[in-house]
């Protein structure tokens, strides 16, 4: 959360880190601001709210900025202190000549503070940033050497931190660091960039290089040097990003989201290819790097993920249990971190995220690490941390994903799951083996499937309208879709803050059904054929009988389903231990419909961020 973007080179410096701070929005939109270095002086810009504001102020103020020639800016998401002002990034020291912008928190600053404040520093906010400022600045004044200032100011730094530096003294040097946050510099020819993620960058230059923890970079507009944190030089691998411009464009689609939606078919195929063309070949994800021997003996699996993640993973149990017949243990990262756990050198763990960067997700990985465990990582984020700490590695190759909300993330994650459920299933050899050619074979039709939904999404439409005047809602299922219900009810909340439930149905009855009544509307997930259809079918008569209105999400093609239910979705047919990878799409669509009829920021929903860096 927080981006940052720091330039210096011949370019237009202000354009430059605007359009880096454009394509980081995603990560935080409380403020935002930019230092610039103009004519041996550093002006500050700073906004309250979206980067529009920042844009405007600066286009006011153009005529002050004469010749720029280096840069940083930062877009916030708040930790310490509120949504203000004075809280905005960049952050300077009490004379104002150093600049700071920084992601992550600093867990010692309020005793760092207290010392500075001593030494007669003058604090204007409550950040924990503002702290970094007046430390780097006291150092500078002892050792008149920024690059020094700042290896000895973040050896004194608790905490996580990506930051960039300036100094109105030390002329277009840009100098970064970090810990626990990412950060990675961007190499241009005659001109040079630091940010927080690829977006920042990709539209200047593919050439990049990931900083490690306790890695400093010092760049000037021909130079870039890589030192650990004693100063010694490192060398570094310069990665190719793999992504073109074109993904941060809507391509006509009013929002982000909605195009994402659309291209989950695409995504599914994408993920499938190479992979899955031969039904009666065995899967082989060879970036599965265990022995066979030892997958085949393998009992235990462990998988830790957050939000929309968490949800694919429990997709992701109930195949792996039904086709491997291994036993899954789901749980939420902020949990797992907190308890014993009984993770041991035996056990698979399994890391799902899309940002490859959720802190409680790393944590949780590292410490599955120190108990030996194998760890896999699935994520869209190949170049994240998580990626790196992993000792086997799944990227799902949806591409970037800039709504906030994630969707084709989400799905990609799922078809990975199957794969490698598959995948084991035959490497044990305890799964009939008709039954697995039969949902390799449904597998490859998934796509077109969604085609079909996105085809045409007037029942979703009008659905959405009749029921966006709803304050709450709930969403069940049993079984496989459990995790449909838990999704489809978190991404309403999320982007149209509608308070929205996901239940197992048969747990209606133990509680929530006393909420019930015309004002609740219940939305069930039925796939005929499945074990629990008729049972979700009596569950929701029995909402009904409470004045619930009913929407059904279903491809049963039972007359009765008209008469029970208020509103029919229709979707079309799949086998019940597949149809999460459809049932999904028409719940994205329906949050996103309800909340474009009521009016919310899709894209940019409120309070969230699309990566979560800070535990
Ligand atoms: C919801 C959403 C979040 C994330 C969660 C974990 O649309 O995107 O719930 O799934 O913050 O993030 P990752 O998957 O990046 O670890």
């Amino acid at each position: 959360m927080c981006g940052i973007v720091g330039y210096t080179g011949y370019r237009d410096v202000v354009s430059v880190i605007f359009k880096g701070l454009t394509n980081l929005e995603y990560r935080g939109y409380d403020s935002a601001g930019m230092a610039i270095r103009d004519e041996g002086e550093i002006k500050i810009y700073k906004t309250l709210g979206k980067l529009i504001n920042l844009k405007n102020e600066l286009e006011s103020k153009r005529s002050e900025i004469k010749n720029p020639t280096a840069g940083i800016g930062h877009i916030r998401w708040a930790t310490h202190g509120s949504p203000s002002l004075v809280n905005a990034h960049p952050h300077t020291c009490s004379c104002g000549k150093l600049v700071v912008v920084h992601n992550g928190i600093i867990e010692n600053y309020k005793e760092l503070r207290e010392k500075l404040i001593q030494k007669g520093c003058n604090f204007r906010s409550q950040t924990d940033t503002e702290t970094i400022a007046h430390l780097v600045a006291d150092e500078y004044s002892l050792c008149k050497n920024l690059e020094l200032a700042v290896r000895n100011s973040v050896k004194k730094l608790q905490g996580a931190y990506a930051i960039c530096v300036m100094h109105k003294d030390v002329p277009d040097l840009i100098i970064g660091a970090r810990k626990h946050a990412p950060m990675l510099v961007g190499i241009g020819d005659g001109e040079n960039f630091i940010a927080s993620d690829t977006p920042a960058i990709i539209e200047f230059t593919k050439k990049t290089i990931y900083l490690d923890d306790n890695e400093i970079a010092v760049i000037t507009k021909d130079n870039v040097k890589i030192t650990d944190i004693e100063g010694n030089i490192v060398e570094k691998k310069v990665e190719i990003l793999p992504w073109e411009p074109i993904a941060l464009s809507k391509l006509g689609f009013k929002h982000f989201m909605l195009k994402e939606i659309y291209e989950q078919s695409d995504v599914i195929r994408n993920v499938l290819n190479g992979k899955l063309y031969d039904i009666d070949a065995p899967i082989n994800l060879n970036e599965v790097k265990l022995d066979k021997e030892i997958l085949k003996k393998l009992n235990k699996i462990e998988i830790i993920a957050c939000g929309t993640s968490l949800h694919a993973a429990l997709v992701g149990k109930y195949i792996i249990e039904d086709l491997a017949g291994i036993s899954v243990e789901v749980e939420a990262s902020s949990e797992y971190i907190y308890r014993k756990t009984t993770t041991d050198s035996s056990t698979l763990v399994i890391g799902v995220s899309q940002s490859g960067e959720t802190a409680d997700t790393i944590t949780a990985i590292k410490q599955a690490k120190e108990k030996k465990a194998h760890v896999l990582i699935i994520t869209n984020r190949p170049d994240s941390n998580m990626a790196r700490l992993a000792d086997s590695l799944i990227p799902v190759n949806a591409g970037i994903e800039v709504s906030v909300a994630a969707t084709k993330s989400y799905t990609a994650q799922l078809i990975s799951f199957y794969l490698l459920a598959i995948q084991l299933a035959e490497i044990k050899g305890n799964c009939d083996k008709s039954y697995l050619k039969n949902i390799k074979h449904e597998l490859i039709q998934i796509p077109t499937k969604i085609e079909e939904i996105l085809s045409n999404t007037s029942e979703i439409q009008e659905c959405a309208r009749k029921f966006s005047s709803f304050k709450n809602f709930i969403y069940i299922a049993r079984g496989i879709n459990l995790a449909t219900a838990l999704e489809g009810a978190l991404k309403l909340k999320e982007i149209s803050y509608i308070n929205a439930t996901g239940y197992a149905a048969g747990e209606l009855k133990h509680g929530p059904i006393a909420m019930l009544d015309e004002t609740m509307p219940v939305l069930s997930i039925l796939i005929p054929g499945g074990i629990t259809y008729e049972k979700i079918l009596s569950n929701s008569e029995e909402a009904k009988a409470r004045n619930a209105k009913l929407i059904a999400l279903t491809s049963s093609d039972d007359k009765n389903i008209e008469t029970i239910f208020d509103v029919v979705i229709k979707i079309p047919k799949v086998s019940e231990i597949l149809s999460p990878t459809i049932t999904c799409v028409p719940l994205q669509l329906l949050a996103y419909y309800i909340a474009e009829f009521l009016g919310k920021d899709v894209d940019q929903p409120r309070n969230l961020a699309k990566s979560v860096t800070v535990e």
